[in-house]
């Protein structure tokens, strides 16, 4: 599970600002500036903000890339894209218990369909 921390160090964006700007919709570097104000002046950030982008569920692995197909294949509520997927079925192994972080995100995925 990631640990929120700062991601754009001149603008004081963090993690959880740029996961909760994903929940809104946004899915592109262009979007998470508009949302978050990243200055993305460096490249190092631009590479962490494409790998942010690009992952939906950190405890099963599941990429954006492989949701979106399981929605668009007809996947169309949070229970299904996990059975298919395993995204949202993860569990933190301190405690055992069911994480579900990223279900509002994969919500989002199924309503806008991208
Ligand atoms: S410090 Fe802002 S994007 Fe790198
Ligand atoms: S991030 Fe933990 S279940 Fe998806």
């Amino acid at each position: 599970m990631a640990k929120n921390r700062i991601i754009c160090t001149k603008n004081n964006v963090d993690y959880l600002s740029i996961r909760k700007a994903m929940v809104s919709g946004a899915r592109t570097i262009e979007e998470i500036v508009e949302h978050t104000g990243v200055c993305t002046e460096c490249e190092g950030c631009k590479s962490e903000l494409e790998a942010i982008l690009s992952s939906v569920c950190g405890c099963k692995k599941v990429s954006l890339e492989t949701v979106v197909k399981a929605v668009r294949n007809g996947a169309d509520t949070v229970e299904k894209v996990g059975e298919i997927t395993g995204a949202g079925t993860g569990v933190d192994e301190e405690t055992g218990e069911a994480c579900g972080k990223c279900k509002g995100l994969i919500q989002n995925i199924i309503d806008l369909g991208r």
